[in-house]
């Protein structure tokens, strides 16, 4: 099984970043340490500071690929190209969000992603990822 995460703008700063929501520790971390306790599954990982680029990735993955863990964080209240990346490809995607976006800001309560994802987990911290692994897993 092919799954990837892929994380969107200032993700690439979990651990140094705003520790108070987001944590201290770094994804490199969290991610080695979820591939050595899921051994079976094909995981990758991929970061990106762009729009375009995050869109390019979920086309480059999304019609072979078994599963995409979404987190594309500020571009989730903003980007209708991502929003419409979702829908377009065949992977199922599932939204996560480290923090409850809900209990935030009132801008960070809209999602582009959403309607076209197969679900959403957030609220979790880093283990919304591993969440979002284990209901493809299942499935
Ligand atoms: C986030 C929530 C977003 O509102 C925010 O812009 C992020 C991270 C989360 O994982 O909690 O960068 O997606």
């Amino acid at each position: 099984m092919k799954i990837i995460i892929i994380n969107g703008p200032n993700l690439n700063l979990l651990g140094k970043r705003e520790q108070n929501i987001y944590g201290d520790l770094s994804f490199e971390e969290f991610f080695s340490k979820l591939q050595a306790d899921n051994p079976e599954v094909e995981l990758s990982h991929f970061q990106s500071n762009i729009e375009g680029e995050l869109i390019d990735k979920i086309q480059d993955v999304g019609f072979s690929y078994d599963g995409i863990i979404l987190n594309a964080a500020a571009y989730t209240h903003t980007s209708v190209g991502i929003g419409d990346a979702v829908k377009a490809v065949e992977t199922p995607v599932i939204e996560v969000h480290i923090s409850n976006t809900f209990s935030r800001e009132e801008f960070r309560h809209k999602s582009f992603i959403s309607p076209g994802a197969k679900g959403v987990i957030l609220g979790f911290g880093l283990q919304s990822y591993e969440l979002a692994l284990q209901s493809f897993l299942k499935n």
